[in-house]
């Protein structure tokens, strides 16, 4: 184990211990309030929206925690202003470029500056209109990293937070080559990231994608989640390859045509060791090959990639799926990597295998939830989201403001 990590539980048997069968398990929410409340998303993160190639001088519109945005480029840099006119609510995204550095609305062409949102003209009440200066939309600030538009959702008035702070630490300073898919997806963002760091469903849900057809997948594990710096991982004690159900039967992901289970428990990669893992993945010297991050980043490690989920959520029912796998290689090796990507990745994983978990995001329906001994991954990501959210509010030293189109109008 690495210096500062602290094992946080265990979902060994021997230390969960027994509940009394008249016991419920949990049932709601009510130990994670900010969790509970936080259906539209936390506000006080970046976000990505969309890929940077796809913000262009025509103004598109995202929601992001429940926000509508319009998200618009002008001489290279990307802007975001709350997506309605203040007039008669007209969407801006709807409306175009009259003049360089601002929006016109399509409606009455109010126009307005883009980097301060302020109406700068209208254009049907002409030069001497009273209300130029007076009135104003809202902006976001807007940062560009991993080839996307990353947009912050305030919780108050606050500065926002260095985008990078925000990042996997292993992408601010490595080269690498990177390949994803952005998509709108149903169900609650909260289901999202909960089933991509979910320790019990990936060997028995994937267990019939083609992404796992030559590599078994484990019957059950034992895990214990180890929390170090803003990270909390997935590390596994056990992996069991077979079991005997008493009174039921053998069960077992094992087949004569896939590669034969690695015969020591690892922590890079999800279907064995490898023979070598890339140095950079190596030396980030990650305790489990699973972990997440505020304000849901997923990082799953293999020994030659590393794969990223961000979960935005857009509002209660809705969320928006990145997926980015990363190598670190440049030069000439990138080609292997983009081919690799197309030929495979981005069908296989990024395509079917992720299609599984969108299915189950989108037929989610907790609470009220029966949890068991593997959902010690969900509990520990509730319990790290409540604690952060929770230090983050008193930094603030504001309540959370309602996402409202009212109030930002
Ligand atoms: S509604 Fe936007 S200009 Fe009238
Ligand atoms: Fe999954």
């Amino acid at each position: 184990m690495t210096t500062g990590e602290r094992p946080l539980a265990s979902t060994g048997r021997a230390r969960a211990g027994r509940a009394p069968a008249e016991a419920p398990g949990r049932q709601d929410w009510t130990s994670w309030p900010h969790y509970d409340g936080a259906a539209e998303g936390f506000r006080g993160y970046w976000y990505p929206a969309t890929w940077s190639s796809h913000v262009t001088d025509k103004p598109r519109p995202f929601t992001i925690c429940g926000e509508r945005i319009t998200l618009i480029r002008d001489a290279g840099t990307a802007y975001a202003l709350h997506d309605r006119c203040p007039h008669r609510g007209v969407p801006l995204s709807e409306g175009d470029q009259q003049f360089p550095g601002t929006v016109s609305c399509p409606y009455h062409g109010w126009t307005f500056d883009l980097p301060t949102g302020r109406l700068a003209a209208v254009i049907t009440d002409g030069p001497g209109c009273r209300l130029v200066g007076k009135v104003a939309v809202r902006t976001y600030a807007v940062e560009e990293r991993l080839g996307m538009v990353w947009v912050y959702i305030p919780l108050a008035d606050e500065e926002p937070h260095p985008v990078d702070s925000q990042l996997p630490e292993e992408l601010v300073d490595n080269p690498f080559v990177m390949g994803g898919r952005i998509e709108p997806r149903g169900g609650n963002w909260r289901f999202a990231c909960e089933n991509g760091f979910d320790e019990g469903h990936a060997k028995y849900l994937h267990r019939t994608a083609l992404w796992r057809l030559f590599k078994p997948m484990p019957t059950w594990n034992i895990t214990r989640i180890v929390p170090r710096d803003r990270w909390i991982y997935r590390v596994q004690d056990e992996v069991h390859w077979e079991a005997d159900f008493p009174g039921v039967g053998r069960w077992s992901n094992k087949r004569w045509w896939k590669k034969r289970p690695p015969r020591e428990t690892f922590n890079i990669g999800n279907t064995g060791k490898a023979d070598t893992v890339d140095p950079t993945i190596e030396a980030q010297e990650f305790p489990g090959f699973a972990s997440l991050s505020m304000p849901g980043v997923l990082r799953i490690a293999y020994p030659k990639f590393i794969h990223y989920e961000f979960y935005v959520p857009v509002d209660a029912d809705h969320h928006r799926y990145v997926g980015v796998m990363v190598n670190f290689t440049e030069g000439w090796e990138t080609l292997r990597f983009y081919a690799k990507y197309l030929g495979a990745i981005r069908w296989l994983f990024h395509g079917q295998f992720s299609a599984q978990d969108a299915w189950m995001v989108d037929v989610t329906d907790a609470p009220p939830e029966k949890l068991y001994r593997p959902d010690i991954s969900l509990t520990a990501w509730r319990n790290l989201s409540e604690e952060e959210y929770g230090g983050k509010l008193a930094a603030v030293g504001a309540k959370p403001q309602a996402p409202t189109d009212e109030k930002k109008a």
